[in-house]
């Protein structure tokens, strides 16, 4: 036997040595070159183990946001998949959770209804945030927002209510070097706007709906990968610290234009029972979209797995102005 053919042998008895040994991976296809992708071969009604879990946190970590596909899964088994990746959170800083699982929030489309448009300036606001046809970050206005949200399509309409996720690191990185240095030391403030503090009574667990303000870094250093990222929140930052307004409201405009520039981002279509992962500290996402648009029945349940304090390229550490930091569940 030549020596090329015993490898070619023995290479051929290690791959089946591997096929019988290995459990089957995730498959991990990505849906842009910038973000997103969707991973399958794996069944979340069955809890993962540490390798898949570690698996799926390195795809998420690469491609920012990852979509699942047909994940029929109760409520216990969302949670469960959820605290793979860490402990989770209440439901929300300044909503309840269903009765029987205080970590989901539930989400129907008639709520989102409720919301204001961008160009509703019917509202008074004491500071108005810019609402940017609903791009945000979650929870930024704690000074602890989640690390990762993950969100399931219970009931899903036909067409319609789809999300858009953009990639904050590579925002950042097609900043030229001058607008990064500028931004490198600055910190925005974040807080509750309006249609958030409406009338609110204290949550059931007793703590209180807010007010919440926050300060956090305008550029954050991504806790896993040590990559930079535009901490832009569209949706609650009211101003960048230390600057005039008009500076304030020009940056803010420039560096909204550049998250949400169409090349950074990826477009989930749902289906009934897809289940998407978004690294809360690597992308900004919006929707459902056209929620004003349709009205067809869609509802989602979200967890949230708990994340740190950011922190900025200068070591600055996001802190309180007002309220308390977001607690964790386990
Ligand atoms: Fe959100």
């Amino acid at each position: 036997m030549s020596s090329a053919s015993a490898v070619l042998k023995r290479q051929s008895s290690d791959f089946r040595a591997s096929q019988q040994s290995a459990p089957s991976r995730i498959v991990v296809q990505p849906v842009t070159p910038v973000i997103g992708a969707e991973i399958s071969n794996v069944d979340l009604r069955k809890p993962i183990d540490a390798e898949t879990a570690a698996e799926i946190q390195a795809a998420l970590h690469k491609w920012r946001v990852v979509f699942f596909r047909d994940q029929d899964i109760s409520n216990d088994q969302l949670k469960a998949f959820g605290r793979a990746f860490g402990p989770l959170t209440p439901a929300h800083p300044i909503s309840d959770g269903l009765e029987e699982h205080p970590e989901i929030w539930e989400r129907k489309v008639a709520e989102y209804r409720t919301r204001r448009t961008d160009n509703d300036a019917s509202v008074p606001r004491a500071r108005p945030p810019r609402d940017y046809k609903g791009w945000h970050i979650d929870i930024t206005f704690v000074a602890n927002p989640n690390r990762y949200s993950i969100l399931h399509g219970v009931e899903i309409p036909p067409y319609g209510g789809d999300t858009l996720f953009t990639n904050l690191i590579a925002a950042y990185e097609g900043l030229s070097p001058p607008i990064q240095k500028l931004i490198d030391g600055l910190q925005a403030v974040h807080q509750t706007t309006s249609y958030d503090a409406g009338e609110r009574k204290p949550r059931r667990d007793g703590r209180s709906t807010g007010p919440f303000v926050s300060l956090h870094p305008l550029v954050r250093v991504h806790p896993e990968t040590g990559e930079k990222l535009v901490f832009l929140n569209p949706g609650t930052v009211s101003h960048i610290v230390g600057l005039k307004e008009r500076e304030s409201q020009a940056l803010l405009d420039l560096l909204y234009g550049e998250i949400t520039r169409p090349e950074y981002q990826a477009r989930l279509r749902w289906a009934p029972n897809s289940l998407v992962v978004w690294d809360n500290q690597a992308v900004a996402h919006a929707g459902p979209i056209d929620y004003a648009h349709f009205s067809l029945g869609r509802t989602v349940r979200r967890i949230t797995v708990a994340g740190d304090l950011p922190t900025g390229p200068d070591g600055f550490r996001s802190r309180a102005l007002e309220g308390e930091l977001f607690n964790v569940l386990g």
